[in-house]
């Protein structure tokens, strides 16, 4: 069977055929000009449409909207909205790629959400770009709301609502304490807004098109498209745009894979005949990152490398990541080297339930969750290694990690 990998799965929405990145010239000519219309009608279109986040948790984007603007009403501050452009997750270049090639279109969405939350003060929040960034914001003379262009340090951890609070009022660019959320109270204190820039220029096309429009793409239940990031060995990442419900088989070749890693690396492994029968859904999607293994590479030693970056990406603020993640990513080495293995399988299974949902942030969760998956999904290659043996061939690794050594 010879499978045929297009990149256009759908009418473009997002990403234009092409490279070129567009000006707002080009941007208005593409989509027409935003209307600045009744905030509580678009509200109304918003929460019509079922957009939800395209940030990893799919949120209900309504929702989020409406308790923002609540919140402003409520202590008399003017929320304060952020784009969330950081795109942590090593694996993912769809934040990059849309900021690069359809800039005026979050920009655009930025300014509707500022709009149905009565924002007094907007920020772009982003690790690289910056200055591509801030050109964009000079041709846009007639924004209501200035927006503010702010460089994060790169990490896994500054893209997580309350760490780019944090950071926007003045610290350090890691998690704070989830209780009261940032919605309630976040840069400088004021309600807080952080929508990633994904989720805001879907929400420029809604403005613009209703939420009709929207829902022609995608299920009943989950409406719309969503931007991925495939890898494919021997290929470079490409980022897709893709309507929810499309079968996985189309986005990836699954012929000779052992198994996808879907959500990126607070994501799942699935074994390819599980992944076969899967359509694209939220549920799993998380940061829209598909990596297909092949048969000849090993998943425990891909999954030992991811969980050593995610140990040392932790903040070490609270016990979970502080003590679990390091000892959760030894062990997992000790998985993924051939030879015995003594209670390290059992260990693992504790101190993953010992540090699920106790810390600050989701990174734990997150993380346990792809241990989880790998422990399943590899049980018989670890089996194998448990006898000394491991059946790869093919000792390059496949998904990228900063700076490793
Ligand atoms: C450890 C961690 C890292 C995160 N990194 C990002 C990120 O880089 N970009 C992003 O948009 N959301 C990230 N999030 C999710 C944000 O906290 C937040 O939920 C999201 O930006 C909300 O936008 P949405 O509702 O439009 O998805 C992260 C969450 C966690 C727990
Ligand atoms: S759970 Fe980990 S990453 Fe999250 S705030 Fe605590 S120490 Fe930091």
């Amino acid at each position: 069977m010879t499978a045929t990998f297009p990149d256009l799965y759908m009418p473009p929405r997002l990403l234009a055929p092409g490279t070129t990145p567009a000006d707002l010239t080009t941007h208005h000519q593409r989509y027409g000009p935003l209307a600045h219309g009744d905030p509580e009608d678009l509200l109304r279109t918003v929460a019509e449409s079922g957009l939800t986040g395209r940030g990893g948790a799919g949120f209900p984007t309504y929702r989020k909207l409406v308790s923002v603007a609540e919140a402003g009403r409520r202590t008399g501050r003017a929320p304060v909205v952020v784009a969330n452009g950081a795109e942590g997750e090593p694996a993912s270049r769809k934040d990059k790629t849309l900021l690069r090639l359809s800039p005026h279109l979050v920009l655009d969405g930025l300014q509707s959400a500022a709009r149905m939350v009565g924002a007094g003060e907007a920020y772009l929040a982003v690790e690289d770009g910056a200055t591509w960034l801030e050109s964009a914001l000079a041709q846009r003379t007639d924004d209501p709301l200035p927006v503010k262009v702010v460089r994060l340090p790169k990490s896994f951890l500054s893209g997580q609502a309350s760490a780019l609070a944090q950071y926007l009022s003045g610290g350090a660019a890691l998690p704070t304490d989830p209780s009261p959320p940032v919605r309630e109270r976040g840069v400088h204190r004021a309600p807080t807004l952080v929508q990633n820039v994904e989720t805001l220029a879907h929400l420029a096309l809604i403005a613009r098109y209703d939420a009709d429009w929207f829902r022609t793409a995608g299920t009943p239940t989950q409406p719309g498209s969503v931007l991925c990031t495939v890898h494919v060995p021997g290929r470079e990442p490409r980022v897709v745009e893709a309507p929810y419900g499309m079968p996985l088989g189309r986005l990836l070749p699954l012929e000779g894979t052992r198994a996808v890693l879907v959500g990126g690396y607070h994501g799942t492994w699935i074994p390819t005949p599980e992944a076969a029968q899967l359509a694209l859904d939220t549920s799993y999607l998380g940061a829209g990152v598909l990596a297909a293994l092949p048969a000849d590479r090993c998943g425990v030693t891909e999954t030992s490398r991811i969980l050593r970056y995610l140990a040392l990406q932790s903040a070490g603020q609270c016990g979970p990541c502080l003590n679990g993640l390091p000892r959760i990513a030894t062990a997992f080495r000790t998985l993924a080297t051939p030879g015995p293995q003594g209670t390290t399988r059992t260990d693992l299974a504790r101190w993953s339930g010992l540090v699920e949902g106790r810390g600050a942030c989701h990174h734990p969760d997150g993380t346990i969750r792809l241990v989880r998956s790998a422990l399943t999904t590899f049980a018989t290659e670890i089996d194998t290694h448990a006898h000394g043996h491991c059946t790869a061939t093919d000792p390059t690794p496949l998904l990228p990690i900063p700076q490793e050594a």
